[in-house]
C-alpha cells in the first residue's frame, strides 16, 4: 500500500523541488488522486517525504487505478452541458527552464511534453521570472524520473535534470470528446463520439441508451470540431422510398441545407430530404474511373449526381434518373454549379420506367449504328442496394425485336446488400434470378462496404448476355471479336432451351 500526505501550500514555494528519482512509487494514477484532494489551485505545491512514503487518506487508495485524464466525477448523468463542472485540478511534472532554450526543448522532448487539447504546454514560474515551467506527461515519466534518453537530452541542453510538481487546472476545453462523455454517460455502456461529417452537419446514430443525453452529445461535438454547426441523430433506420432519413437536430443551427465535396467535385444538398453518404466516394470514384470520355452512362438511382456529374464532367453523355422530386431538383442544380447541364439528361421517374422508356429508347437508336472501331460503352449504374437487383429483369427481351448489336452490350454494376456467409454469391445468384439467366463466368463482384456487423453492400457488374436482352443470342457475325464476351457454353445452353421449346 502506497500512503501519501499532502503538504501545504503555504511550504510551497520554498521546498517544492525534489530529484527526478526520488521514488519508486506507481505516479500517475496518485498524482491525479492527489490533485483531487488539493485544493484545486493551480500552482506548485510539495509532497512531503519521508522515508519514502507518504500518508494519504486511505479511501483514495481503493481509487488509485483511475486514469490520469478523466473529468470531475461530479459529471456523471449530466444531460444539459455544464462547462464549468469539468474544472478539476491534476498534478502533474514540470521541469523548470531558463526561457532562451524553451524552444529548443520543446523540440527535443516533444514525446515526453504533455499535449492536451487547447492546453499550454509552458507556464511562467512565479518563482523566477527568467525561468518557465515546462510541462511534461506523467503517462511518459513514471516513477517521477525521466528516461536516459530525456536525461541525456537536458545534458546536452545543459538543463538540470529536475522535476517538480505542479497543481494543473483542466478545464471542459482539456478534455477530449471521449473523455467528456465516457464521464458523462452510465459507466460501462457504450459510448460513442464517432459521427459522419456532411458539409457543417455532423449525423449521429444513437443508441436508446444515449438518447437522454442526446443533446449533450450534439453539443460536444459542436465544441470539439471546429467546422461542425449542427449535429443530427437519425430517428427511424432508412426505410424511406427516397433514402433518406428522419433526423433530429440535437444541437447547433437548423439549417440542414449543406455543400460537400467529393473527388474534388462539390455538391449542395438538403441533408434532411435527400440521400448523401460521405462513405460512397471510393465507390464513385471506382466506378467513374472505369468511363471513358466517349461513353454514355445511365444512372438509374441517381441522387444528387455523385456518379452522373463525374462523368459527365469526363465528357461522357450522362441519362441520371431519381424519383425523389427534391433529388431531382438537386441534381439539376448541381449539373449546373458543376457546369455540366449540358451533358447531363435529367429524368424524375421511377427506375423501371427509366429502364423501359428513355434508355431503351437510346440504347435502340445508338446500338445499331455502333460501328466494330467506335470506341463506345454503355453502362448502368443502379444504386439502390435495397431493392436494385429485383429491377434486374427490366432488361429481359428489353430490345427484343431489335436488330441484334453484340458490339455494345450495356454493362450494368448493380449494387446490393448481402447478409449471406458467401454475399458475392448469394448476389450473384440473386441476380441470375431476376435476369433469368446464368452469369456464371461473366460477371465480377466487388465489397463495395461492410454496412453493419454481418451485413455487406457489394456491386455486380456484367454485360447484359445478348439472350436477355434481344430474347435471342446474337448471330455470331453480330459481335465483334473484340467485343466477344459471352462464352459458347452460354450460347449453346440458350440454343439448346430454344430447340426444346
Ligand atoms: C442509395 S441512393 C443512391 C444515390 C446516389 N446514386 C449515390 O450513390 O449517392 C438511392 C436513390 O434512389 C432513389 N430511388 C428510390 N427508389 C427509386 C425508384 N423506384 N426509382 C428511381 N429512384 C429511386 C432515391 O431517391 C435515392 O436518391
Amino acid at each position: 500500500m502506497t500512503l501519501w500526505r499532502i503538504g501545504y501550500s503555504a511550504r510551497l514555494l520554498k521546498t517544492n523541488r525534489f530529484r527526478t528519482a526520488a521514488s519508486n512509487t506507481s505516479f500517475p494514477a496518485v498524482w491525479m488522486l492527489l490533485a483531487q484532494y488539493s485544493g484545486r489551485v493551480p500552482g506548485l505545491f510539495v509532497v512531503v517525504k519521508k522515508n519514502n512514503f507518504f500518508t494519504m487518506p486511505e479511501t483514495v487508495e481503493d481509487k488509485a487505478n483511475l486514469e490520469l485524464y478523466l473529468p470531475h466525477p461530479e459529471v456523471r448523468g449530466m444531460t444539459r452541458l455544464n462547462r464549468e463542472a469539468f474544472k478539476r485540478t491534476v498534478v502533474v511534472p514540470v521541469l523548470k527552464v531558463k526561457k532562451e532554450i524553451v524552444n529548443t526543448l520543446l523540440k527535443s522532448l516533444k514525446h515526453t511534453v504533455l499535449q492536451r487539447p487547447g492546453l499550454k504546454r509552458v507556464v511562467e514560474d512565479p518563482e523566477d521570472e527568467d525561468s518557465r515551467l515546462v510541462i511534461l506527461d506523467p503517462h511518459k515519466i513514471p516513477e517521477f524520473s525521466l528516461g536516459e534518453s530525456d536525461q541525456e537530452v537536458l545534458k546536452q541542453l545543459n538543463v538540470h535534470p529536475e522535476v517538480s510538481k505542479y497543481n494543473l487546472e483542466l478545464t471542459y476545453e482539456n478534455f477530449k470528446s471521449e473523455e467528456i462523455l465516457r464521464a458523462v454517460l452510465p459507466e460501462g455502456q457504450e459510448v460513442t463520439s464517432g459521427f459522419s461529417r456532411v458539409g457543417h452537419i455532423a449525423h449521429l446514430n444513437l443508441r436508446d441508451h444515449q438518447l437522454p443525453y442526446r443533446h449533450l452529445i450534439g453539443q460536444v461535438i459542436i465544441d470539439k470540431n471546429p467546422g461542425i454547426t449542427c449535429v443530427v441523430n437519425k430517428t427511424n433506420i432508412i426505410d424511406s422510398t427516397y433514402r433518406n432519413f428522419q433526423m433530429e437536430v440535437l444541437a447547433g443551427e437548423s439549417n440542414l441545407v449543406t455543400k460537400v465535396k467529393e473527388n474534388n467535385i462539390t455538391y449542395e444538398l438538403d441533408f434532411s430530404k435527400v440521400y448523401w453518404n460521405p462513405r460512397l466516394s471510393t465507390e464513385h470514384g471506382r466506378i467513374v474511373e472505369l468511363l471513358k470520355p466517349s461513353d454514355v452512362l445511365f444512372d438509374v438511382f441517381a441522387g444528387i449526381g455523385p456518379f452522373a456529374i463525374p462523368a459527365a464532367k469526363k465528357k461522357c453523355r450522362v441519362f441520371a434518373n431519381d424519383l425523389n422530386p427534391e433529388s431531382y431538383s438537386w441534381l439539376l442544380h448541381n449539373c449546373k454549379l458543376n457546369k455540366v447541364d449540358n451533358k447531363i439528361k435529367a429524368f424524375n421517374m421511377d427506375g423501371r420506367d427509366f429502364l423501359l422508356g428513355p434508355v431503351r429508347e437510346e440504347l435502340s437508336r445508338e446500338l445499331p449504328l455502333l460501328k466494330e472501331e467506335q470506341k463506345t460503352s454503355f453502362h448502368i449504374v443502379m444504386n439502390l442496394p435495397a431493392l436494385a437487383i429485383e429491377f434486374l429483369d427490366v432488361f429481359r427481351h428489353l430490345l427484343a425485336g431489335e436488330p441484334c448489336s453484340a458490339a455494345g452490350l450495356p454493362t450494368v454494376h448493380c449494387y446490393g446488400f448481402s447478409k449471406h456467409d458467401d454475399p458475392a454469391r448469394d448476389v450473384r445468384e440473386r441476380a441470375e434470378a431476376s435476369l433469368g439467366t446464368s452469369l456464371d463466368g461473366r460477371c465480377s463482384t466487388y465489397l463495395v462496404r461492410n454496412v453493419a456487423p454481418n451485413k455487406e453492400m457489394l456491386c455486380i457488374s456484367f454485360q447484359i448476355p445478348a439472350e436477355v436482352l434481344y430474347k435471342r443470342p446474337c448471330p455470331d457475325g453480330a459481335i465483334p471479336a473484340s467485343k466477344r464476351l459471352c462464352s459458347s457454353r452460354d450460347f449453346s445452353e440458350e440454343k439448346l432451351e430454344l430447340k426444346k421449346s
